[in-house]
């Protein structure tokens, strides 16, 4: 028998305020996602996670949830949103969501519940004083009201914390899950997953977070065939790998391999440690090589340092395009070949780079404001697709758009490069159709051509090899069935992979 889908699936992460805008207002909505959904059906993906969907006043992009059964009137409606769930099934692809846990919305009517009233406080955390912590946007954690009393926000002021000590606060969120297991999600992406539980002195990764995974999981299990994916920054591997026994959260996102720099013993060393860190629980290991939160990949494999930190501390660094898109297109294959789950996120398969001079009045990230404008913020990645023609909104929706679109992404439309073969959307096609018939389940062998060679084998008979040394390499046997770019007198050149195949394996 084949593997539960989520084992190995090719998960597309999907923006919905940038995605496509189906009714003309300059934002992405539910309209626009479901008239591009056979787009997303010949990309070749099996799953699609969506951003919050929920009412928000949209102080932190939708991820100020103010609740969390219903949807934004900006993207849709509730209605529509089943409509587009069984649109997916009915194109063989899966839906997952996020839930957003830790926080809530200063909009939602419980806070303002605890605004109103003293006595109903105890869903989030107020004290009589602030301790010292700071947000993770930047600033002060704790926010005063007007009784004097203060609120925890790890994040945005808009953003208060939830106390889940609340037996109210995890009794919702058990309701909130099958609220759409009901409506037909496959699965969660649980942000900041590791937030959620806190005592007076810490605020990350308490052991009794698990409680709660262990208690989604017993629910997820109810309908059968459901996941949940953790968004978990924790460095220790050991701590990360507890999130994910068998009793808890099925997979999570691989933030090393998203933030390694682009060196084949940085990149060896993190494959290595996925994989120790995966295999003995038995959890998949996942690929991530962009998201909503981070420097699109064509701009930072472009820069002389290649690793992503948060903060934005490259920002603005000078980047070299060419170079970008090469490591860029080879970086893909070696994700995608790599045992475990692959995640795509919106306009990676169309090599967008990141927008670094969006206007500054424009910028909605509360991490440019928070931080007084030395953070540049997250706008750059989510800036609206482009999808056809010659001038914005490149087909997107109405004008203006949300975020403005630059000047000169006219090759960059989805149609411009459907009908190009040597387009980023051509190698992403392919290497997911690839990767389906070929890539299989089970493991992989490393394969040593030398110490700037990434190589390896996986039981199916595919070999991925990617170079990251300055001198072409000659290949290993195996017809070559795809290659992130022109090979040269038969040899690999630098910053190109190659997938070869081995009908004999
Ligand atoms: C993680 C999300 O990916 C990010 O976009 C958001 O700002 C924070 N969680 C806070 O919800």
């Amino acid at each position: 028998m084949s593997q539960a889908w989520w084992r190995g699936a090719a998960i597309y992460q999907v923006y919905l305020r940038s995605f496509a805008d189906g009714n003309g207002d300059g934002a992405g909505d539910l309209t626009g996602l479901r008239g591009r959904l056979p787009y997303l059906k010949d990309l070749g993906v099996d799953a699609i996670w969506l951003n919050p969907w929920y009412p928000s006043p949209m102080a932190d992009g939708g991820y100020d949830v103010a609740d969390y059964r219903g949807i934004e009137p900006v993207f849709g409606t509730l209605g529509e949103a089943e409509k587009f769930i069984a649109e997916a099934h009915g194109l063989g692809i899966k839906v997952i969501i996020d839930v957003v846990p830790n926080h809530s919305s200063t909009a939602s009517a419980w806070f303002q519940e605890a605004l109103a009233d003293p006595g109903a406080r105890e869903r989030f955390w107020f004290r009589d004083e602030p301790n010292d912590w700071q947000s993770i946007f930047g600033g002060p954690a704790w926010t005063q009201v007007a009784d004097g009393q203060w609120y925890l926000h790890l994040f945005a002021p808009e953003q208060p914390d939830f106390n889940w000590d609340s037996a109210e606060v995890r009794a919702d969120f058990e309701d909130v899950l099958r609220f759409w297991f009901e409506r037909g999600v496959d699965g969660f992406r649980v942000d900041s997953a590791a937030l959620l539980v806190k005592d007076e002195t810490r605020w990350e990764d308490l052991d009794p977070v698990h409680d709660v995974y262990r208690r989604w999981r017993e629910i997820a299990d109810e309908y059968g065939d459901r996941i949940l994916i953790g968004e978990l920054w924790l460095p220790d591997q050991e701590r990360f790998a507890r999130y994910l026994r068998p009793d808890e959260l099925h997979t999570a996102f691989n933030f090393d391999f998203l933030s390694c720099p682009w060196e084949p013993a940085e990149l060896r060393r993190v494959i290595d440690l996925t994989l120790a860190t995966h295999t003995p629980i038995g959890a998949p290991p996942t690929w991530v090589l962009a998201n909503h939160d981070v420097t699109r990949p064509v701009t930072r494999y472009g820069r002389a340092d290649t690793s992503f930190a948060h903060g934005g501390a490259l920002h603005g660094s000078p980047s070299d395009p060419v170079l970008g898109v090469r490591r860029a297109r080879a970086a893909a294959l070696l994700a995608m070949a790599l045992p475990g789950c692959v995640y795509v996120y919106q306009g990676e398969e169309l090599g967008l780079p990141e927008v670094e001079d969006l206007p500054d009045a424009a910028r909605q990230d509360p991490m440019y404001a928070r931080s007084g404008g030395a953070n540049r913020g997250r706008d750059g990645c989510r800036v609206p697709l482009p999808w056809s023609g010659a001038e914005p909104p490149y087909g997107f929706g109405g004008a203006p758009t949300w975020l403005p679109q630059p000047e000169g992404w006219a090759a960059l439309t989805a149609e411009a490069q459907s009908a190009d073969p040597g387009s980023m959307l051509t190698l992403y096609r392919r290497a997911l159709s690839l990767r389906r018939e070929l890539l299989g389940d089970g493991t992989m062998t490393w394969l040593d051509l030398g110490p700037g060679v990434l190589a390896f084998t996986r039981d199916s008979g595919l070999t991925s090899v990617t170079n990251l040394g300055a001198e072409p390499v000659r290949l290993p046997p195996g017809d070559p069935v795809l290659t992130s770019g022109p090979l040269t007198d038969g040899h690999l050149p630098a910053d190109t992979t190659a997938w070869l195949y081995d009908r004999q394996t």
